[in-house]
């Protein structure tokens, strides 16, 4: 069979190809643990399945509106005003399977071929592969641990073209957990406001999970003189344990919105009308379990932090939000395993870590960071303090 020449630059998902190769040693009878996957380890809460439920008992389960059901939308545009303080119609929302296809529909809807995107390195690398596959050009920007994984206003000057045609924004930032205060946002504004061609696709799925009591602030909220061109992007996938679920969503220019919902008629039309019921639910119900699983990745992050100190050659810097850990492996590139294999890389290294001890993590150069892996903080903490302890034990055994 002759596949097309676009899927070329396209990777299968990092995440999913690092989890499909721990389950393949788990079927062989080693014992895995897989830190690959980015999914919160926690059950839906209880009333958002119940919502669900009376939704397709209801009869909930004709063609929904290819833009989202009303009611979602209008509940979308409440959360944005209520946690983000960014004024949205319903009109100006869309309801999509998962952010995923919200990234694409946008990037679908508005990229020319040999536009760029500016993406901002370690990034989620679906931003890439997206990007590729519709004729645009990845533009990646390096930032440094030192920095916290933040883009200067400088960097980001000097990365922007006439081809320019958007910037990725992501925080808290999957894989490094990156944050930016307010301050730190409108600098980034003030040089977007002298490029009214560069449109801001804020990803901000991992909004509700911060820690060290920072306070999280919306781009569009911080920049309302950019607001008519930036597409605030979010989902119940990782606030609500609502990954299975497949509902993201997003606010911007009406104009964007309608373009989007085009693309979206034409691929999967609107998301499940079940499980638009449940966002619904999860939306407008109570919120205490996004704060118990945000004090639990905290608590988990702290754990890998304390870990990672007692290992000679890794190092972590912090991260502010988000469930992952970009471990910096460096030190370890060079060195040789007991079975006289020399590491030349950090796939290298996450080989060596799954082969030798079980622990499947994924290598950093997925996300534009080689020399770094990332592991993902999404499980229970006695899971991830024995994977902590294998990866010591694992790395004592290199000379
Ligand atoms: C930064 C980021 N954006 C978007 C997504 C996609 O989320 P969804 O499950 O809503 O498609 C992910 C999932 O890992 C992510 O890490």
């Amino acid at each position: 069979m002759r596949v097309a020449g676009r899927l070329a630059a396209v990777q299968p998902s990092a995440s999913a190809s690092v989890s499909a190769m721990a389950k393949e040693f788990a079927g062989v009878g080693r014992s895995i643990i897989d830190l690959g996957m980015g999914e919160p380890d926690f059950a839906t809460p209880g009333h958002i399945v119940d919502a669900a439920h009376a939704a397709a008992i209801a009869g909930q389960t004709k063609y929904p509106p290819t833009q989202g059901t009303m009611a979602l939308r209008a509940a979308v545009a409440d959360k944005f005003e209520r946690e983000n303080g960014l004024a949205a119609l319903p009109n100006q929302v869309i309801v999509s399977t998962g952010a995923k296809q919200v990234l694409f529909g946008a990037l679908m809807a508005t990229l020319e071929p040999g536009d760029e995107v500016l993406l901002i390195a370690p990034h989620f690398d679906s931003y890439r592969s997206i990007t590729n596959l519709l004729g645009g050009v990845p533009v990646v920007i390096a930032t440094r641990p030192e920095d916290g994984f933040r883009l200067s206003s400088e960097a980001l000057e000097a990365a922007i073209t006439a081809r320019t045609r958007w910037l990725i924004l992501n925080h808290p930032s999957n894989p490094a957990g990156a944050m930016y205060s307010e301050d730190q946002l409108r600098d980034l504004g003030e040089v977007l406001m002298r490029y009214p061609d560069v449109m801001v696709l804020s990803d901000e799925i991992y909004e509700h999970i911060v820690f060290d009591d920072r306070a999280f602030t919306s781009f569009a909220a911080a920049c309302p003189d950019l607001m008519d061109r930036t597409l605030t992007v979010n989902g119940v996938s990782k606030a609500y344990a609502m990954t299975g679920w497949r509902i993201g969503y997003a606010a911007g220019p009406a104009e964007l919105i309608e373009a989007m919902t085009t693309v979206q008629s034409q691929a999967t039309s609107g998301a499940s009308s079940i499980s638009q019921a449940a966002a619904l639910a999860a939306l407008t119900g109570p919120q205490d379990s996004v704060t118990e699983f945000c004090t639990a990745f905290e608590r988990r992050r702290d754990l890998v932090v304390h870990a990672v100190d007692q290992i000679k050659g890794l190092s972590l810097s912090p991260p502010g939000g988000a469930f992952y850990a970009l471990m910096e492996c460096r030190d370890l590139i060079g060195r040789r395993t007991p079975e006289g294999v020399t590491l030349i890389d950090d796939v290298g290294v996450a080989m060596f870590l799954l082969e030798s001890v079980g622990v499947a993590l994924v290598p950093g150069s997925a996300y534009a960071a080689p020399s770094f892996v990332r592991i993902s903080t999404a499980s229970a903490d006695s899971v991830l303090a024995e994977a902590m302890e294998r990866i010591a034990s694992a790395i004592a055994q290199l000379s």
